[in-house]
């Protein structure tokens, strides 16, 4: 099938109480290990780009790429979608360009100009038969060159949410309950320890969640920021020349609770990243003398793959939803 919106994949998402998976892609092995581990557990998936990406590829060496993959797995529902856009321009670029979806984050301004923007999106996107993802309430942490300091974030207020999605006509909306971007996601004196000494992350704002989700009975809700962090790969970077102390995420058993709920679609990047920088970092430590980049991308690949299965397995609940 073609590339599709996420329209559907929603709909059925919300009916059936699990999510779909948004992970960022940047290059071949990140786009191959993530739709193969979708194909083979016949799961729908959303591939994004940010702006970041896009300067990093190419606008069309990444929908190159995102073409073959929808060639290589004809049976599941892949989208295609701009993450964190930040303009107009931007996202009619991405449209005009051949995304199925976009997201408008004007989260950080004022929250009739959010309005405003988002309005504009949606009229050249829906006439454009491409989808909009749009937010309220601002994270902590980095995405693209916006970074939200610890403590200046806020969350969703359920009060505005009715009023912004009727004035915008968004077809999607992230909020904000305590996730965050990148692996650093809590300060340690925000957390708690348990007996090992480990330290565990405040819980996410369910509360907030509930009373979004019964001001827009239906609507698919998205969370940001949502990797887990797993130590084993921080351990496996740290054991092989990295630096990621106090590296910490969100613990999965509250990303399945969430996708259970009105969250139709959780994004995750941070976790793709560890994957593949451990392994790297594990190979090169037992292969000094390899230099052929197939070498070391085949077992960063393939990590792609297993951590995408585990999340779309284990904390989506999308396999087998075709
Ligand atoms: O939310 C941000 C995503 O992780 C994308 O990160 O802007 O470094 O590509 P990036
Ligand atoms: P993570 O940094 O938690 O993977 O979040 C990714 C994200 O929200 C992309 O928009
Ligand atoms: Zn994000």
């Amino acid at each position: 099938m073609p590339l599709v919106t996420t329209t559907e994949m929603f709909k059925k998402a919300y009916e059936g109480g699990y999510a779909i998976g948004a992970f960022n892609v940047n290059n071949m092995e990140i786009v191959q290990g993530i739709t193969e581990a979708a194909g083979e557990l016949k799961s729908p998936v959303i591939l994004q780009v940010s702006k970041g990406a896009r300067a990093y590829a190419n606008h069309t060496y990444l929908v190159k790429l995102v073409e073959a993959a929808v060639k290589e797995n004809p049976d599941i529902p892949i989208a295609l979608h701009l993450d964190h856009g930040d303009s107009f321009e931007l996202c009619k670029s991405c449209i005009d360009g051949g995304f199925t979806s976009v997201m408008i984050d004007m989260s950080s301004k004022p929250f009739d100009e959010n309005v405003e923007i988002t309005r504009q999106v949606v009229e050249y996107a829906h006439a454009h038969g491409v989808v909009v993802e749009a937010e309220l309430g601002t994270l902590e942490g980095v995405e693209d060159e916006v970074v939200v300091e610890a403590g200046q974030a806020s969350y969703t207020r359920p009060e505005e949410v009715e009023e912004f999605v009727t004035r915008t006509g968004c077809d999607s909306l992230a909020i904000a309950i305590g996730t965050s971007h990148g692996a650093y996601k809590f300060r340690p004196e925000q957390c708690t320890r348990n007996e090992k000494g480990i330290l565990v992350p405040p819980p996410l704002r369910f509360d907030v969640l509930e009373d979004v989700a019964k001001r827009l009975p239906g609507f698919p809700i998205v969370l940001h920021g949502s990797s887990s962090v797993p130590q084993e790969f921080v351990k496996i970077i740290n054991e092989n020349g990295g630096n990621m102390p106090d590296a910490i995420g969100i613990p999965e058993e509250q990303l399945r609770e969430a996708a259970r709920s009105a969250v139709c679609k959780i994004n995750i990047d941070s976790d793709i990243r560890l994957a593949m920088t451990a392994t790297i970092r594990q190979y090169f430590a037992e292969h000094p003398e390899h230099f052929d980049p197939r070498q070391y991308l085949k077992p960063a690949r393939q990590a792609v793959k297993d951590m995408v299965a585990h999340k779309i397995t284990e904390v989506l609940g999308s396999n087998g939803r075709i």
